[in-house]
């Protein structure tokens, strides 16, 4: 069989990781696809030695654009992350016949629709188990595992970083800025941390959640969102004191009228309920359904290798795809729902 060609857009802690597992198990890989794997390029910023990666110089190019569209590309994973140029280097990929891997929830949750359409036209994969929640599987059991029931509701702590503050707060007492100073001298939040704090990442998430759960198109900007700047100490310990924790949850709802709903906002929940157990940087997914029931996903949420095994599970099932000619099915049966924008109603 002639290998499947694998060119990686973006080199950072998920790519090194990704281009590190690619190289050094490619004789798993390939028995896992049923296929060799060959890694054609790396996609980078600026050009330069990478001695941590035992991979040729002559893979890396700084020409993104024209890595995806040689034509001669499998599969294209992204992990540059942003708007653009990771818009326009997925549609290119996609229009030059590639199936595409990407950890973007950004680009998902703002414009997901444009690249589900690209790659249902094309007929081609667009995977991105990655995007939401790191490693834990969560898009793929709501995009398939769940297909033939009918969610009702999700609800998730998406956001390592505000569950490590929330949860510093609850056991040291804290107030916000010695705990948010705390995350950011342990390297869980950013120095700018405003995108976690604020709710933002947490509302990306939502929004591709919401998406996925009821089968429709939900953006960020139907996503109302309350960041967990304003909670205090004292809020920390009147939830204690009614027997809860605060989280940042993200809320997906579906109501009796098929209107969907989407937010995320700091809320209380009962130490008994299976979210509250989740602590530090960790991340959970609470899925209910009508046949299903209850069920709870959880795991890392962020971070180097388990974000990379994410991206290289969604690698293997769209390789077994493109050998199988099946790429793109189920990529465009979406129903319209309406939506409904709690807080600017
Ligand atoms: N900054 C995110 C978090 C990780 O704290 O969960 C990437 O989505």
């Amino acid at each position: 069989r002639r290998p499947l060609r694998i060119a990686l857009l973006g080199c950072g802690v998920v790519g090194t990781e990704v281009a590190r597992v690619l190289t050094s198990d490619a004789e798993e890989f390939a028995r896992r696809i049923g296929a060799p794997i060959e890694l054609v390029g790396i996609a980078v910023r600026r050009a330069g030695r990478r001695r941590d990666l035992d991979v040729p110089d002559d893979l890396f190019t700084t020409d993104a654009m024209g890595l995806v569209t040689r034509g001669d590309i499998d599969v294209v994973i992204e992990v540059i992350g942003g708007i653009e140029p990771a818009r326009e280097l997925i549609l290119a990929a996609l229009e030059h016949g590639a199936s595409v891997v990407t950890a973007n929830k950004a680009l998902l949750a703002e414009d997901g629709e444009t690249l589900y359409e690209a790659a249902a036209k094309a007929e081609r994969d667009l995977y991105y188990e990655a995007a939401v929640a790191g490693a834990i599987p969560i898009v793929r059991p709501l995009r398939e595992s769940l297909a033939g029931d009918r969610v009702t509701r999700v609800l998730g702590i998406v956001n390592g970083t505000t569950n490590f503050i929330l949860d510093a707060m609850s056991t040291t007492g804290a107030g916000f800025a010695d705990a948010l100073d705390e995350a950011q001298r342990l390297g869980y939040a950013e120095a700018d941390p405003t995108a976690d704090v604020e709710g933002f990442d947490a509302a990306a998430k939502a929004a591709i959640l919401a998406g996925l759960a009821f089968h429709t198109r939900v953006t960020i900007s139907d996503v109302h969102r309350e960041g967990i700047t304003e909670v205090t100490a004292a809020d920390v310990r009147s939830a204690e004191e009614i027997g809860s924790v605060v989280k940042l949850l993200a809320i997906c709802e579906l109501d009796r009228h098929g209107a969907v709903s989407a937010r995320v906002h700091p809320a209380m929940i009962p130490t008994s309920h299976p979210l509250a157990s989740v602590r530090g940087a960790y991340n959970a997914v609470f899925v209910e359904s009508e046949g299903a029931g209850q069920l709870m996903f959880y795991g890392p949420g962020a971070g180097g290798p388990p974000t990379a095994s994410a991206v290289l599970g969604d690698v293997v099932t769209v390789a077994q795809h493109r050998l199988a000619g099946i790429s793109g099915v189920g990529e465009s049966a979406h129903a319209s729902l309406e939506i409904v924008p709690i807080g600017r109603a």
